[in-house]
């Protein structure tokens, strides 16, 4: 059994929160371009620092350098059954090459699921958004605080927001979402893989959506 599935929506949406236990529920590893970037920002490699002049203020890295980290990624060992594939693709050049590389193994999607959020819940979810410095863990200060205030419950790591989660980055991300990654909505509903789901609810409510989408991952 094989699972390739897609996590599409604007920032903030709460593709990386579903990603996080889907996969794992699915035994399939979660690739998120975000969080891959932000790893190698944090590590200083050249590719890291390059990156994060992108992302800080909230526009797009470039295409071949997302393309090429995704391509290594899912050539390793723990991807070969499928992946959940997080805030990738967001061009239409990216989502391209993926077609090209799943050719070339001999798959293909399975699915690609769209997180239906509105504007202002978008906002609600990114302003609160806190995340741990050390292990990465997402919390939101009103809807999923951590036990204590500030410290991470998984390994007591401080806790901050992300440098793009500020007013000017925020506007701008969704600004390059609307002309950059709305256009693949077309791009998968003609292919037939799209599913758009209802993105506001708890977690739990949205999990139950993505799994219905999905056929309870009980995919070829
Ligand atoms: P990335 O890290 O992918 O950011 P994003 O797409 O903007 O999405 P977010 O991570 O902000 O939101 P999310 O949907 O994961 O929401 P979350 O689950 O955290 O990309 C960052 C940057 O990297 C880009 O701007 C770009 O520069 C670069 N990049 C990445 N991929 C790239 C690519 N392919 N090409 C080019 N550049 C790329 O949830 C948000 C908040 O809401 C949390 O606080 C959470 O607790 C809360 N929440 C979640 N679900 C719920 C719920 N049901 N109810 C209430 N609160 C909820
Ligand atoms: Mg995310
Ligand atoms: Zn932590």
């Amino acid at each position: 059994m094989s699972l390739r599935v897609i996590f599409l929506g604007p920032p903030g949406a709460g593709k990386g929160t579903q990603a996080e236990e889907l996969a794992r529920e699915w035994g399939v590893p979660h690739v998120a371009t975000g969080d891959m970037l932000r790893e190698a920002a944090r590590r200083r490699t050249p590719l890291g620092l390059e990156a994060k002049r992108f992302m800080d203020t909230g526009v797009l890295v470039p295409d071949e350098v997302v393309i090429g980290l995704v391509g290594e990624r899912l050539a390793e060992p723990d991807a070969s059954r499928g992946a959940v594939l997080d805030g990738f693709p967001r061009t239409v050049a990216q989502a391209e090459a993926l077609d090209r590389l799943l050719r070339e193994r001999g798959t293909a999607l399975d699915r690609v699921v769209f997180f239906d959020v509105s504007r202002g819940e978008l906002l609600r979810r990114l302003t609160g958004r806190r995340v741990c410095r050390g292990c990465g863990a997402t919390y939101h200060v009103v809807s999923a605080p951590p036990r204590v205030a500030g410290v991470c419950d998984r390994c007591q790591g401080a806790l901050e927001q992300r440098v793009d989660d500020g007013e000017a980055a925020v506007a701008t991300r969704l600004d390059v979402y609307a002309t950059q990654t709305t256009p693949l909505l077309d791009y998968y509903r003609t292919r037939s893989v799209l599913s758009e789901i209802r993105g506001e609810g708890t977690v739990e409510d949205v999990a139950a959506a993505i799994r219905s989408a999905v056929g309870h991952g009980v995919a070829s």
